[in-house]
């Protein structure tokens, strides 16, 4: 093995122990989840909010040409919501701005992920992928207060 050869491995090796603390670090410190697809649940046709408890609500999200259902939720600060996200039509975009939930609403599936507001505010929800000609109209709100 030449010089070239041990400094690339001695990189590569670096780079992928760095990039797998990071990985880490993300998870433990900033509590960061991966969106998952749910497959024990079967796509819905209707919007919904489930309150479960003070803290911890569950939002049944459809994404639809062009708008979501509900268009707004409303939560209290420092509730806890699952979101479980179908389409009823073609792919869509879910993003929360200021959150770290970004899915895709895809048809036929659910996906899912988990937010905590810790902060009042009215946040953004955009959908992020072309999906027609109001694929810039369609977006709602989460307000949380
Ligand atoms: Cu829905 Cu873009």
């Amino acid at each position: 093995m030449d010089r070239g050869e041990r400094l690339a491995l001695a990189l590569s090796s670096f780079l992928l122990v760095l990039f797998l603390s990071s990985a880490v670090f993300a998870v433990v410190h900033y509590d960061v989840g991966l969106p998952t697809c749910i497959t024990s649940m079967e796509p819905f046709d209707e919007g919904e909010v489930i309150e479960h408890a003070e803290d911890r609500y569950e939002v049944h999200m459809l994404a639809m040409k062009w708008q979501f259902d509900p268009e707004e939720v409303e939560l209290p600060v420092g509730a806890t919501a699952d979101f479980y996200l179908a389409s009823d039509d073609v792919m869509h975009g879910f993003q929360i701005l200021g959150t770290n939930v970004n899915l895709m609403a895809v048809p036929g599936a659910v996906n899912y992920a988990r937010v905590r507001f810790d902060e009042p505010g009215e946040y953004r929800v955009v959908c992020h992928e072309y999906c027609g000609s109001e694929h810039h109209e369609m977006m709602g709100w989460i307000i949380v207060e």
